[in-house]
């Protein structure tokens, strides 16, 4: 069934189709009739980041921004959903059109530029949920803060949503913020992780409950960027990574009409880039901090591969586009036949 609309939201602007589907997702759950659609996913349960996981396939930040859609999201049998990413004031994002559809290879670039509706949105709509799974919040600075101040964004957010949060991300790899990923190397990374570690613990004293945090880096990386990054992690006592965001890398697509839009590109060309960086962390982190694996997932064998490379859990966005729910049970039926191998 998925296949047939997925022919009609194709017709649509990426955009368009986005909201459409979104709120035909709604409609369908307001209407009691979502969960009965939706395959039904055998449990696969994991515990990660001192969390029980009824399954290890998530959906991953950035389709739902505003926190908006977590009923419908939530009644699809995902293991859990991030939400976000949330900046500390509403932003518009980049001028349209900044989505683009590449189905030839099952990928999309988009330049959205942290389009969201702001902190206190996204905690009005968290407050008020029904989805009772386990929920991410993926927060990140706004576009006019400069790098040297992004410390104060990152901490307003997390202490904004410490305490409706099962855990948080912090994102340090969107390529559409101007000068956001310089964050993920050297000092600047360093001196950002330690005021990370700081927010939490302070959080922690005031909310008496502990709340793990990832942070979340991009595909686009040298060997010893990615050594770096690993140990830098480690030495944080933050709780996981998450890898990968988009990559800004075209190798995979040369010749594409959008090819040379500017932006992130996503789907089945960033599953290799994101399994080399997953193996390279895991190389280096071993069981030491959780990998979450993200990144061209688009069938079983894509969600298996990563688990293998080292990954706890994976997360889902591209592939959920042109797959549909179905992707949702493959993966899960992937991952657990590993288990049972
Ligand atoms: C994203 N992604 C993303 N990531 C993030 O941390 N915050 C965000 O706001 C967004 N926004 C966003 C918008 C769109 C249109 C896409 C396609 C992607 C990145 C996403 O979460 C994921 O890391 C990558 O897309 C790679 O996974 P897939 O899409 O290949 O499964």
């Amino acid at each position: 069934m998925y296949g047939a609309i997925r022919h009609l939201l194709f017709r649509l602007p990426p955009e368009q189709a986005h909201a459409l589907a979104l709120s035909g997702l709604d409609l369908a759950n307001r209407l009691g009739v979502l969960k009965a659609c939706s395959p039904r996913i055998e449990a696969c349960p994991v515990n990660v980041m001192g969390l029980d996981f009824p399954n290890p396939v998530g959906l991953a930040a950035g389709l739902d921004k505003n926190a908006d859609h977590l009923g419908a999201l939530g009644a699809l049998g995902f293991g859990f959903i991030e939400v976000g990413t949330v900046t500390p004031r509403a932003q518009p994002g980049n001028p349209k059109p900044r989505m683009f559809r590449l189905p030839e290879h099952q990928a999309i670039i988009n330049r959205m530029g942290f389009n969201n509706e702001g902190l206190d949105h996204l905690i009005a709509q968290v407050d008020k949920r029904q989805y009772r799974g386990i929920l991410g919040i993926n927060v990140g600075k706004n576009k006019d803060t400069p790098n040297e101040e992004s410390e104060s964004d990152y901490r307003k957010g997390i202490a904004a949503v410490y305490s409706r949060a099962d855990y948080i991300t912090v994102n340090v790899s969107s390529p559409n913020t101007p000068g956001l990923r310089d964050l993920q190397f050297g000092d600047s990374l360093k001196r950002l992780l330690e005021a990370i570690k700081h927010q939490q613990v302070e959080c922690e004293g005031l909310h008496s409950r502990y709340v793990p945090i990832a942070v979340k880096i991009a595909p686009d990386m040298a060997d010893e960027g990615i050594r770096f990054v690993a140990h830098a992690l480690r030495d944080s006592g933050l709780d996981g990574v998450i890898a990968t965001n988009t990559t800004i890398s075209r190798d995979a697509v040369q010749g594409h009409a959008h090819a040379n839009e500017a932006g992130g590109l996503s789907g089945a060309p960033v599953r290799e880039p994101s399994l080399r960086l997953i193996r390279g962390l895991y190389a280096e982190l071993g069981e030491d901090l959780p990998i979450i694996g993200v990144g061209g997932i688009v069938d079983g064998a894509s969600a298996a591969e990563k688990i293998q490379a080292g990954a706890k859990l994976v997360q889902v966005y591209t592939g959920f586009i042109y797959r549909g729910p179905a992707l949702i049970k493959e993966a899960v039926e992937a991952i657990r036949q590993l288990s049972q191998a």
